[in-house]
């Protein structure tokens, strides 16, 4: 009999979204460039279901039943336009060929106007949850045309995560929608990471904690409102003893983080939109910094530090206000991503749904974290929020923690721990709730010189102060 869906690109993605489909009942066929990956995987697993091993992407494509669903799972750029170039040719009206790499959106939206011109459904797909997530039930982010969701939708619902028996998969929105988002699950992701570094580092040098110990109170800070994938993953790093050394391994580990790209693609796109993701950027320029190894090195003993020493009296309390303001800044990441979504959706008419975005990242991606729910609740209440940090649930939450948030954030200039996310969140909450900003002042310096004119308060219109003459003011 035909397979019902088709994967190409056997990597560990590949490979273990393959066994996921097979696993769930699905006939499924498989294909690699190097058959070699192919017939492996069938040795291994062909147990697990019904697999079809073809050897030819031609095999590969009569092996499946119509509409084809074919996913891709190879790296993407031109390797991926190269497989949807040789597939083309092969395959029939109505065909769906899935991205499920992690696309840059532009390719995608490329890539899904060229196979709708000839008939054929693309479809970019946001899969979040590493190698584990693929095999196990990994949270599905499908774009493309909304009718290819009518027979690949079930599909990949049955092999996503479930949270209270809702799949962690919908369909996004059209043409690049889905791998938007998944790019702004990735810039949260980079913003939480960083997010929970600073935590720790801050317990590290205020409270001289040994990270197993740090590991501890992650683990405590997993029971409440933080409880989350990367929060229980940090208290087993923490935990991690180096055999070679027997010290905690986060202390043999170079301090340079890497990155793939998709941080730095979100800040891009958050720059093209207007959009302030201040929490996702310095998240991501903080990995930049860590790697600047010629400046580290050199500023090390140059620059001086001049900081005050730690003062902590209740070593608890400390604590709490650290989890506050890593749960506030962690609110406020949240918040800018999703008016990321938002403004994207607007610019390209997707139409997402931001609370359906929160549902599906409940379970499992790398995100996946409790307060989700929350956010699904807040969209719930009112699907045009202006912002996260208003609706009421979070706007409680966030203000519940405010006076710590200021005094980490304080404490942290102080004594010299450089807290780039936890900080910068702190302004972007206080530049949304001031009264006034400087931009009226910027707005003065821009029209002194350049004539770049300014708007007042008291009167419709645009004005220009003659600067260079009697300083009088005149409409624009
Ligand atoms: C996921 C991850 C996944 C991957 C990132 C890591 O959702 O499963 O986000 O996409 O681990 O590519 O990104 P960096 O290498 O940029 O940290």
């Amino acid at each position: 009999s035909l397979a019902q869906i088709g994967v190409t690109g056997l990597a560990v993605m590949g490979r273990n979204l393959a066994r996921n489909f097979a696993r769930n009942g699905f006939t499924v066929a498989v294909h690699n460039r190097s058959p070699q990956k192919m017939t492996s995987l069938l040795a291994e697993h062909g147990d697990e279901g019904d697999f079809i091993g073809c050897e030819s992407l031609e095999d590969f494509v009569a092996a499946l039943e119509r509409p084809r669903k074919i996913v891709i799972m190879v790296q993407a750029g031109p390797a991926t336009d190269a497989v949807i170039d040789a597939l083309v040719p092969l395959l029939d009206q109505g065909d769906i060929v899935v991205d499920a790499g992690n696309a840059h959106f532009p390719d995608t939206r490329r890539r899904e106007a060229a196979l709708r011109e000839i008939g054929l459904h693309f479809v970019g797909s946001g899969v979040s949850g590493g190698e584990e997530g693929a095999l196990l039930g990994p949270s599905i982010m499908p774009g493309g045309p909304a009718e290819s969701y009518k027979t690949l939708g079930p599909i990949l619902e049955k092999i996503s995560a479930k949270v209270d028996g809702v799949p962690c998969c919908t369909h996004v929105g059209p043409d690049g929608a889905g791998h938007f988002v998944k790019m702004v699950h990735n810039g949260i992701e980079y913003a939480d990471m960083q997010l929970i570094g600073e935590a720790y580092q801050l317990l590290r040098e205020g409270l001289d904690l040994t990270p197993a110990e740090i590991g501890d109170i992650f683990d405590e800070w997993n029971k409440g409102d933080l409880e989350s994938f990367l929060i229980e993953i940090t208290a087993e790093v923490l935990k991690q003893v180096d055999a070679r050394t027997g010290k905690p391994l986060v202390d043999v580990i170079v301090d340079e983080a890497g990155q793939k790209g998709t941080g730095r693609w979100t800040v891009q796109s958050a720059l093209d939109l207007g959009v302030p993701v201040t929490g996702i950027a310095e998240a991501t320029f903080a990995r930049a910094i860590s790697s600047q190894i010629a400046q580290r090195e050199a500023a090390r003993d140059v620059l001086s530090a001049s900081t005050s020493e730690w003062h902590i009296n209740n070593r608890d309390g400390f604590i709490e206000d650290v989890r506050l303001a890593l749960y506030a800044s962690k609110v406020v990441a949240y918040a800018q991503g999703f008016d990321q979504i938002q403004a994207a959706s607007e610019e390209y008419g997707w139409n997402v749904d931001r609370g359906a975005m929160a549902r599906i990242w409940r379970g499992g991606c790398i995100i996946r974290a409790r307060f989700l729910n929350r956010i699904t609740e807040a969209y719930e209440r009112d699907a045009d929020l202006a912002s996260l940090l208003v609706d009421p649930y979070f706007a409680n939450e966030v203000s519940d923690g405010v006076a710590a948030w200021r005094r980490v954030v304080s404490m942290a200039a102080l004594t010299g721990v450089p807290t780039p996310a936890f900080s910068s969140s702190l302004a972007y909450y206080d530049a949304l709730r001031a009264e006034r900003l400087p931009a009226a002042l910027i707005q003065g310096q821009r029209d002194f010189f350049g004539a770049h004119t300014y708007k007042r308060t008291d009167v419709e219109g645009t004005f220009h102060t003659l600067w260079s003459e009697d300083r009088s003011e005149v409409e624009a």
